[in-house]
């Protein structure tokens, strides 16, 4: 019996250290990149997205009272121009090609905001901020739908954002805010 295994135990060393130094060396850029994408830090404009039983809100802190309701369109099965249970009566206006972030929380219950085509899952927690970013880089329509059980009406409180390029951005912000006025 031999009871000295004491074979190659140099190069089994090695062979089990060099590797996991050269994954230390990979691992530590790599960490850095992923925190430094994680965040913008001048974004073109911010966002506030807060989460109620059932919708959302919208609060586009940059203006001065910019902010809205989106409550998902009622279903009608004669409508087929809509799709059904992800439209809503207003929709999150956002311009393309710039630095979006979206800050992230609920009212009442969790919630998460939650749109697959822009690469965003955010909980949406009562009395925390929680936040993301993307940047568009083409208009059109992007649907979510909220994606933490928060009641009855889980399912019925979807987002869509529309992307426009700045013009039109601008446009619509001015309208939404003059309508706002209206409403004092
Ligand atoms: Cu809100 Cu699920």
């Amino acid at each position: 019996i031999n009871r000295f295994v004491l074979e190659g135990q140099m190069i089994e060393v090695a062979w089990t250290i060099v590797p996991a130094i050269i994954l230390i060396f990979i691992a530590m850029p790599s960490l850095r990149l992923l925190y430094l994408m994680d965040e913008i830090h001048e974004p073109t404009l911010t966002l506030k997205v807060i989460g109620h039983q059932w919708y959302w809100s919208y609060e586009y802190s940059d203006f001065i009272k910019v902010e809205f309701d989106s409550y998902m369109t009622p279903q009608d099965s004669e409508d087929k121009s809509t799709f059904r249970l992800l439209d809503t009566d207003n929709h999150t206006v956002l311009p393309m090609n710039s630095f979006i972030r979206i800050i992230v929380t609920a009212a009442d219950v969790l919630h998460s905001w939650t749109v697959p085509s822009l690469g965003v899952k955010t909980d949406a927690t009562p009395g925390r901020l929680n936040q993301c970013s993307f940047l568009m880089n083409r208009p059109g329509l992007f649907y979510g739908q909220c994606s933490e059980i928060c009641g009855a009406n889980h399912s019925f409180m979807p987002i869509v954002v529309e992307s426009v390029n700045t013009n039109t951005f601008i446009n619509w912000v001015s309208s939404v805010s003059e309508s706002s006025d209206d409403w004092k």
